[in-house]
């Protein structure tokens, strides 16, 4: 593949036959590196924990603070601590995924496990990066958030009533941000934006609109990573859905 086209390489590189897609620990989980802060103590749910109203008047600092201090359902009881959002606060592209597994629990950032290293390669294949120092510039920084903002006990699924108690930290921090594009990876990142009950199938492929006040981000949904690892086959619709993502925000931010 040395000989393709850029855009040839880079697919070849998503399908994992290139050296930007391999996944680089194929051995199996890395140790998990030292929490980003000292864990907390864990908390219990207390019906007082913030409100949707509260919310909606915080800061990123306050936000911030409300998520670590969040005990608004059962998850706080289990985590290590709260995992809020990585990325420069000037990005203009967010990803959104679904919520923290176990390294990113300890961690205290989203995407820091397996999952999150194709998500690494997956935005450098597209030209993109999470931090600012791997972004080429603000108009390539992207910030990553999740649905849930603490680990569900063994991976599980989160339930009906946790997104629902969460899900007001993630539309604040999209107010907060006003990303030019969103990007859902998964099925609980897209019904939660999207506020629908499809499916993956039927909302890939075309750009959807996140409304919210005055408001109004086109949102382009894919695969989540941890499905893209179990399922290879399906890498290169994630390419095409990142391909869309770029003309969608090319086309309204030239
Ligand atoms: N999966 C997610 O959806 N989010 C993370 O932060 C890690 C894995």
């Amino acid at each position: 593949m040395r000989n393709g086209n850029p855009q040839q390489i880079r697919l070849a590189q998503l399908l994992g036959l290139g050296p930007v897609w391999r996944v680089r620990d194929p051995g199996g989980f890395a140790a998990p590196a030292e929490p980003r802060s000292a864990p907390r103590a864990a908390a219990s749910p207390d019906p007082a924990a913030p409100t949707v109203a509260d919310v909606e008047t915080l800061d990123w600092d306050g936000l911030e603070q409300a998520v670590r201090n969040c005990t608004a359902c059962g998850l706080c009881r289990s985590r290590t601590q709260t995992v809020f959002g990585v990325g420069s606060r000037d990005a203009r592209w967010m990803f959104v995924g679904e919520a923290p597994g176990a390294e990113e629990d300890a961690q205290g950032e989203p995407f820091v496990g397996q999952a999150g290293r194709l998500l690494d390669n997956m935005l450098a294949a597209a030209g993109l990066g999470r931090a600012r120092d791997d972004a080429p510039s603000v108009r390539e920084a992207v910030y990553i958030g999740n649905v849930i903002k603490c680990r569900p006990p063994g991976n599980r699924n989160p339930d009906a009533e946790e997104v629902a108690r969460c899900a007001p930290f993630l539309l604040r921090q999209i107010e907060l941000l006003r990303p030019r594009i969103l990007v859902a990876m998964g099925r609980f990142a897209a019904q939660t934006l999207l506020e629908t009950e499809g499916s993956i199938g039927s909302l890939r492929g075309r750009a959807h609109e996140f409304v919210r006040g005055d408001l109004r981000i086109p949102v382009v949904v894919t695969y989540h990573p941890a499905y893209l690892l179990r399922t290879p086959g399906d890498k290169a619709k994630a390419w095409e859905d990142l391909c869309l993502a770029r003309r969608v925000y090319s086309e309204q931010s030239p």
